[in-house]
């Protein structure tokens, strides 16, 4: 399998009301949240611009490139892009694996009445690991342990905690950090559908679109 990159049109999108509401809420959220947590407790969420995300992920939408309307953030925070796919009109998933993020987007969600399911797992599904490469983080995958233990176990469809399989997901969001970017590829490479789509926010003013192949 491989992903190829798909160009984008530098897109403006009008951000509707609802959208607003929700960046202005996530907004002062994550503002409580950076007062509450000094430097040594806050985990490693840095929020991106959700504007841009909304322009890209509302061009991605109207440009019909995903082969369904399902859609997971991987490391959701606080799970703004979550909520604004669901606007989009998509099943939308968000996987968090700090509890205190998961506590506070899904209260978000809920006091501003929009369906997202949020869980508190590793955007990592069973089987699949890091380690240290020489060029930053690689993916472990199942594949490349049996090549090490000689084992052909078959466990079905990969899936998160969610009724779906992994495979049944349209697009990927994820916003990593720089030495993470590339392990995001592998792993969406290594676990999505043919034809999925995965958003990458580099910085707001790069923000990639790749498609498998
Ligand atoms: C740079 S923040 C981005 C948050 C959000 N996606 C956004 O765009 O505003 C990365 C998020 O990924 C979460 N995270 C890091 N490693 C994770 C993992 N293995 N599984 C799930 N979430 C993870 C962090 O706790 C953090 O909330």
């Amino acid at each position: 399998m491989a992903i190829e990159e798909i160009e984008m049109e530098g897109p403006e999108a009008r951000v509707p009301d609802t959208v607003a509401r929700l960046i202005a809420t996530c907004s002062r959220g994550w503002e409580r949240f950076f007062a509450d947590n000094d430097d040594h407790q806050a985990p490693r969420f840095v929020p991106s611009v959700p504007e841009r995300v909304f322009a890209v992920l509302a061009e991605v939408t109207t440009r019909n490139l995903p082969p369904n309307r399902v859609f997971c953030e991987w490391g959701s925070g606080f799970g703004t892009a979550t909520c604004m796919a669901s606007l989009l009109g998509y099943k939308a998933y968000g996987l968090e694996i700090e509890e205190e993020l998961v506590r506070l987007s899904r209260a978000i969600a809920r006091r501003l009445g929009i369906p997202v399911e949020i869980l508190c797992t590793s955007l990592f599904p069973a089987g699949y690991d890091t380690y240290a490469g020489v060029d930053g983080a690689a993916l472990v995958t199942p594949a490349s342990v049996r090549d090490h233990h000689d084992t052909d176990e078959d466990r079905g469809p990969l899936r998160y905690g969610m009724e779906i399989a992994i495979a049944d997901i349209g697009v990927f969001f994820a916003y990593p950090w720089p030495e993470e970017r590339e392990l995001m590829r592998q792993l969406f490479d290594a676990v999505a559908m043919e034809g999925a789509i995965l958003v990458v926010y580099h910085t707001d003013k790069d923000i990639r679109v790749f498609r498998k192949v």
